[in-house]
């Protein structure tokens, strides 16, 4: 089956089986594989993107069924709160052996977009669908909160933004 899927800000076509996950389309089909395959099974949150700026587990979408809509993949996660959740995890070293944090950094990105100031009880929810068996939870928490003030100064820091006094 033909499909076009609009990934990273590229409308990409792709022939391929009706019924494949995106996953495997976005791994497989355009070898971008920062996105992971963890279990399959909507389970881990190893294989977390974006679509339409919402934390989703591309091995439970249908890649024909994600037409018409908005992909980022860890690949292009420049956003503002893509950027400086990455520029956090480069500076702090959040990740250990790293195979979950393509999708803790999308889901922490989602989280952003959605709640700039996320509580720890905020963190945790949204957080919560995404394994690391290294167990980095507690960076993973630190590094979102770090984001999120530098975000904070990003907006008072742009022309016309606010400035504490
Ligand atoms: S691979 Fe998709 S949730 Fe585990
Ligand atoms: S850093 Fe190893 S699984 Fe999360």
């Amino acid at each position: 089956m033909k499909m076009t899927l609009n990934i990273n800000g590229t409308e990409r076509s792709v022939d391929a089986a009706e019924d494949i996950p995106l996953l495997w389309l976005l791994r497989d089909e355009l070898q971008l594989t920062g996105t992971k395959y963890g279990c399959g099974i909507a389970q881990c949150g190893a294989c977390t993107v974006l679509i339409d700026g919402k934390a989703s587990r591309a091995c439970m979408v249908r890649a024909k069924s994600a037409q018409g809509k908005t992909i980022t993949t860890i690949e292009a996660n420049q956003s503002a709160e893509g950027q400086a959740v990455t520029a956090v995890w480069d500076a702090t070293n959040v990740h250990q052996c790293g195979y979950c944090q393509s999708g803790q950094v999308m889901a922490a990105t989602a989280l952003l977009m959605k709640n700039p100031n996320p509580d720890d009880k905020a963190i945790d929810q949204a957080m919560s669908g995404v394994i690391c068996r290294c167990g980095t939870y507690e960076r993973v928490r630190r590094g979102i909160k770090q984001a999120a003030e530098q975000l904070k100064r990003n907006a008072q820091a742009a022309p016309g933004g606010s400035h504490d006094v």
